[in-house]
């Protein structure tokens, strides 16, 4: 993977600066009618959309480029039940136990609880994982760089490129999540990173009223 011939770059494209601006700002709309959504449809999904959508997401930016993750597709019903299982069994935990106050007040708006039907609904669900190593053909062991903010990266790009293709998404991190290496058959020294559920909403599918900071609240010129 690693090489130390450089190529000319012939994939860069420069914009008249009218153009630039009507660009990004279409964009900027587009991402922010993404939602996230917990009522969704079983309505199917082509899988050529959700392969060309994980095709995006691997063109993240990665740490020395050791491009540190993997996208575990869960289609079959069976696969999906046992996942919800452990995932509903952990969040009872949390939401009973394991959860401060402060945690669950945070949540409240949200409405979220322990129940995840939409597990078991949802056409697909899609395991990230991020790598904590990457074995080289020889077999020696290196270790990956700054693998989590890598996976970070991908799984934004995965999550849009998933909304542009006009499907919802759930970012949902049932806690903790060491439960998705077995089921989702991944070794032992991946990070279960987060559980997305990938489909259509619910015909009466309704989320919460939520507000996004104002550019000029999150960022400043220096
Ligand atoms: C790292 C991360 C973990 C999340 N975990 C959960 C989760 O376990 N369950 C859930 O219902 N939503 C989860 N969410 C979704 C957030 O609640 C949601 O993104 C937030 O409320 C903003 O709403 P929006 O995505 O519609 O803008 C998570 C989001 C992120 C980024």
């Amino acid at each position: 993977m690693n090489s130390s011939s450089h190529i000319p770059l012939t994939s860069y494209r420069e914009y008249p600066s009218t153009e630039m601006l009507i660009r990004v700002t279409h964009f900027a709309d587009e991402v922010h009618r993404r939602r996230t959504i917990r009522d969704f449809s079983s309505r199917p999904v082509d899988r050529a959309v959700i392969e060309q959508a994980i095709r995006a997401a691997g063109s993240a930016p990665s740490g020395a480029n050791r491009q540190p993750w993997h996208f575990a597709v869960v289609q079959s019903a069976d696969v999906k039940r046992r996942i919800r299982e452990a995932a509903e069994a952990e969040e009872r935990e949390f939401y009973s136990h394991r959860a401060t106050e402060e945690w669950k007040d945070a949540l409240a708006p949200l409405g979220t609880d322990a129940d995840k039907p939409f597990l078991e609904t949802a056409p697909y669900l899609i395991g990230v994982f991020a790598q904590k190593f990457t074995q080289t053909q020889d077999g020696e062991r290196l270790v990956n760089y700054y693998p989590i903010e890598s996976v970070g990266l991908a799984t934004g790009i995965l999550i849009t490129a998933l909304h542009t293709a006009g499907l919802a998404t759930l970012t949902h991190t049932p806690s903790p999540m060491k439960f998705m290496n077995e089921i989702m058959q991944r070794p032992g020294d991946e990070r279960p990173f987060v559980l997305l559920v990938v489909g259509y909403p619910a015909d009466d599918c309704r989320v919460p009223a939520i507000v996004r900071k104002p550019v000029n609240d999150i960022c400043s010129f220096l």
